[in-house]
């Protein structure tokens, strides 16, 4: 089990007391599977992804293991969290954008990243992981797009140049949060189409957050399906999408099959 979760309850600190997001919820991740999870606007799915790598604000309150290779995420020092990301776990955010600093060439991004999770490097091989892995996302004129800044690229670029820096560090999981839903419906494809082939390559474990269903299906084995800070399923893809068992499930699998029939 690379990944397990234990007893998790989190509550945001809003104006008038506590929101609770997270209500004493369970699971595991095993290695090498994607684990998809489903459920509707503000139901956790968020903030499941910012306990894994502990990026909560500080002031909220948390209760709860997150346990990931053996060790208490909560209970880690600073340096050994920071160890964490990017090495061990990464994530994978629904805007591009937001991973990048504006005023910075994708190149400049791209060393100082490496440069400070793979100190070890010489610049030969710094500049060798970059052309590489810029290129295993498939960007054309990989040149360009080191020198270029972020606002001079399109959404669907940046998603890639995000991958990219995921596959330069290899972490052991990635957690995406809805990586595809800025994007329009050919570049959500082919960012999907990337995403199974980086898992053939270089057999990732993913948790996969999504609001689409098909992405399920097409890409996880398991999911989970969340209902307002509470796990209502967990089961493999084929059976959740055949069998399902808790309600909300079916009315989630409902409202999605007439969606696709509209
Ligand atoms: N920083 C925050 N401060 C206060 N409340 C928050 C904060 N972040 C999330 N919440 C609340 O916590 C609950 C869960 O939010 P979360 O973002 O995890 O949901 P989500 O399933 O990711 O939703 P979406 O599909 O819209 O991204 C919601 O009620 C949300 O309003
Ligand atoms: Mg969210």
């Amino acid at each position: 089990m690379i990944l397990q979760i234990k007893h998790l309850s989190v509550s945001y600190k809003g104006k008038d007391g506590y929101v609770e997001a997270l209500k004493n919820i369970s699971f595991d991740v095993k290695e090498g599977e994607i684990l998809g999870i489903i459920g509707e606007s503000g139901s956790g799915k968020s903030t499941i992804a910012f306990s894994i790598l502990d990026l909560l604000p500080q002031d909220c309150s948390k209760k709860g293991n997150v346990i990931f290779k053996g060790k208490d995420i909560f209970k880690l020092k600073n340096e050994e969290l920071e160890e964490l990301r990017g090495r061990g776990m990464s994530m994978v955010f629904q805007e591009p954008a937001a991973t990048f600093n504006p005023v910075l060439s994708i190149g400049y991004q791209f060393r100082e990243l490496l440069l400070c999770k793979l100190p070890n490097l010489n610049n030969e091989e710094i500049e060798k992981i970059i052309t590489d892995s810029l290129s295993q996302v498939h960007l054309a004129q990989v040149e360009r797009v080191i020198n270029s800044y972020p606002h001079q690229l399109s959404t669907g670029q940046l998603q890639r140049i995000s991958l990219s820096f995921t596959i330069a560090l290899k972490p052991a999981l990635v957690v995406a949060d809805e990586p595809t839903s800025s994007l329009d419906v050919t570049t959500e494809s082919q960012i999907i189409n990337l995403l199974k082939e980086l898992r053939k390559t270089f057999s990732f474990t993913i948790v996969f957050i999504t609001h689409n269903l098909d992405l399920v299906k097409t890409l996880c084995d398991r999911a989970l399906v969340l209902y307002k800070g509470e796990i209502r399923e967990i089961a493999q893809v084929a059976q959740l999408f055949a069998f399902p068992k808790d309600a909300y499930t079916k009315s989630l699998l409902e409202a999605f099959r007439e969606l696709e029939e509209t």
